[in-house]
């Protein structure tokens, strides 16, 4: 155990603990790429599908980051869009990235840098990546570590470079809030005990979610910090993100 954390990785104080995160999705990494998808009736596929979109294509070799990569669910819509882009891939989970080694060795003949970092504190090089992109990894960042990512994104991109950032989010409106709210925080912990046995862990993510709300908060950091950046909403709020471009 990592000699960060100072508090149960199910307990709701220091929630954005570094240490409390990583040690979080290390115990969720068995189980998370499936109950994702249930959970999510599938719409995570299609956010992710979605939020790369935002940003305009490209056919030709350029460099992307996928921040918070997991066990690397984005790689295939990434690939999928910029077929001859050199990918890396950052994550700070020993756990979740065990699973993304094991894909790439499999599914992507190696080809995808994996680096094993915090993003708060990187060793990427500045201006050096042309997309940066990043699903379902915001929620678990305080204001200020999300001043400080703005900033890292700012730097590691060149300049005319593209980002797009999504997350679970919750609607604004009366009866979906209440719909989603009971899903998150009840649905989800049952499902993740019927199919995995660690039910808190996956309370805690509706903690973060309810905690993050929307990513209306993160376009005025992003904004902030210099880039020029867009809010965006999926399916009536339920997931929100932010895309934009660096001048
Ligand atoms: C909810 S998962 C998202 C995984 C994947 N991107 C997806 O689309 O499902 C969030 C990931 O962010 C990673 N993470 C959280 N904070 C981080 C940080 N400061 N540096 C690097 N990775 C971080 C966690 O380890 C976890 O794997």
């Amino acid at each position: 155990m990592s000699s960060e954390i100072q508090v149960p990785v199910t307990d709701n104080t220091g929630i954005y603990q570094p240490g409390k995160i990583r040690l979080l999705f290390n115990t969720m990494s068995r189980t998370y790429e499936r109950v994702n998808y249930i959970t999510s009736f599938g719409f995570s596929s299609r956010w992710r599908r979605q939020f790369i979109r935002r940003v305009n294509p490209s056919a030709g070799k350029v460099k992307i980051i996928d921040l918070m990569t997991g066990m690397g669910e984005t790689w295939p819509v990434i690939l999928k869009h910029f077929p001859a882009a050199e990918l890396t891939a950052l994550d700070f989970s020993p756990g979740m990235l065990r699973f993304a080694r094991q894909k790439n060795h499999k599914k992507y003949n190696d080809a995808v840098q994996i680096t094993e970092q915090d993003m708060l504190h990187n060793e990427l090089p500045s201006a050096h990546f042309d997309y940066v992109f990043c699903a379902f990894g915001l929620k678990t960042f305080s204001k200020a570590q999300l001043q400080q990512l703005a900033a890292e994104v700012k730097r590691i991109l060149k300049v005319n470079g593209q980002f797009s950032f999504i997350e679970v989010s919750v609607p604004r409106g009366g009866f979906l809030k209440l719909l989603y709210t009971w899903y998150l925080k009840r649905l989800i912990p049952v499902l993740g005990r019927m199919l995995l046995g660690n039910p808190a862990e996956y309370k805690m993510l509706a903690v973060y979610t309810s905690k993050f709300k929307d990513a209306r908060h993160v376009c005025k950091i992003f904004a902030d910090a210099g880039l020029t950046v867009k809010y965006d909403s999926y399916f009536n709020g339920c997931a929100s993100g932010i895309h934009g471009i660096k001048q």
